[in-house]
């Protein structure tokens, strides 16, 4: 499976990205922003682990890797939620830092959204950005994504405590 967009490709993480993930993922800057299973210092065996994981993962994919220019540089992905939220995902993403600031994220966001709802049965996509990151809030409000509560003090971070803001978008009906 391949998305297109105007400039980016979203398509399974594959053998032959550990290089690029490595480079892109071993970033403080961009783990300070995720959650702590994304690892740091993102090491080669780090990057085999997760496109292996990938490859094993049930059809269709959740976890894209987004391409530009022949490159992994940064991945999207959604997170199913369970039990009485399985018609809930989480929405998740990250790029190298040397491609922030170019529009790539709202670009892969819109694309994923799209996927989200017309690949799986989802009502709602969420996303829990730290208070601390507003460069994310920005991009889920370009994406069509609403603000709908701070968390307060729900996420433990580099040993500190961090409000959380939930930023949702539904289904179209
Ligand atoms: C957050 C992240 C995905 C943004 O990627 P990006 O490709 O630079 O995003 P875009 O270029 O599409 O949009 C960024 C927007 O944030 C704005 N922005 C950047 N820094 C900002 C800041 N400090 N305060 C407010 N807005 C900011 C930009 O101006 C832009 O908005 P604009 O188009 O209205 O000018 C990227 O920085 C990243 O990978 N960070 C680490 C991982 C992460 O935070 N993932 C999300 C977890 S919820």
């Amino acid at each position: 499976m391949r998305l297109e967009t105007e400039r980016l490709v979203l398509r399974p993480w594959r053998e032959g990205d550990e290089e690029s993930l490595v480079r892109h993922a071993n970033n403080r800057k961009v783990w300070i922003n995720l959650r702590d299973h994304f690892p740091h210092p993102y090491t080669l065996s780090d990057a085999r682990a997760w496109i292996g994981r990938c490859i094993a993962a049930p059809r269709p994919p959740t976890s894209l890797a987004v391409e530009y220019a022949g490159e992994a540089i940064g991945g999207v992905g959604l997170l199913p939620m369970a039990d009485v939220a399985r018609f809930t995902a989480e929405v998740g993403y990250w790029f190298g830092e040397a491609w922030w600031g170019r529009g790539f994220a709202t670009e892969a966001l819109r694309r994923l959204t799209g996927y989200a709802f017309e690949s799986f049965q989802y009502e709602r996509l969420e996303a829990w950005v730290f208070a601390t990151n507003p460069a994310s809030a920005r991009v889920l409000e370009k994406a069509g994504y609403e603000r709908e509560a701070i968390l307060r003090r729900s996420a433990f971070k580099d040993g500190r405590f961090l409000d959380c803001h939930l930023y949702v978008r539904l289904r179209q009906r």
